[in-house]
């Protein structure tokens, strides 16, 4: 299990304190990586105008432009809510960047009250994530907004 406590710690201390947003959420998902077992990406997708473009993360090469309401992400955006999906063969539309994807975590990220982000997170095993991940993805995510407020 990941100690997502110990994970925002070391994560508040590596990011914020420079003013560059690219850098600061290239060493979040490098952090996140590092914390996290069976995974296989980890990273984030940045919201330019309807559509989520690809941004910092560790994993695979993956897909570049997410259109709006398209796959998990884009689900994320359209209801603003974190979506976490046990078996990615029974969401409609999941977009399988990694063939050996098979559960999925996404979570909004904001600036000003506005989705600017989402946090994606997948496994190669069907039901890594658990309510607990959730609730810690979260909680990193949070700091991701928090820290970077001012960057997007
Ligand atoms: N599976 C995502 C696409 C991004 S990759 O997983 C990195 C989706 O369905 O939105």
């Amino acid at each position: 299990m990941t100690n997502y406590t110990e994970l925002c710690q070391q994560t508040a201390g590596l990011i914020g304190g420079v003013p560059h947003l690219i850098a600061n959420l290239s060493n979040a998902s490098a952090a996140l990586w590092q914390a996290m077992e069976d995974i296989n990406w980890a990273g984030f997708y940045l919201l330019e105008g309807d559509t989520l473009v690809l941004g910092p993360f560790q994993g695979k090469p993956a897909c570049i432009e997410i259109g709006p309401g398209r796959g998990v992400c884009g689900a994320a955006v359209a209801t603003g809510r974190t979506q976490l999906v046990t078996d990615v063969h029974a969401f409609p539309g999941h977009i399988a960047c990694d063939a050996a994807s098979r559960s999925e975590v996404v979570v909004p990220i904001r600036s000003r009250g506005k989705i600017v982000a989402v946090l994606d997170v997948d496994s190669p095993l069907p039901g890594r994530f658990t309510e607990d991940d959730r609730a810690g993805l979260e909680q990193f995510a949070n700091l991701v907004e928090r820290e970077l407020a001012e960057l997007w």
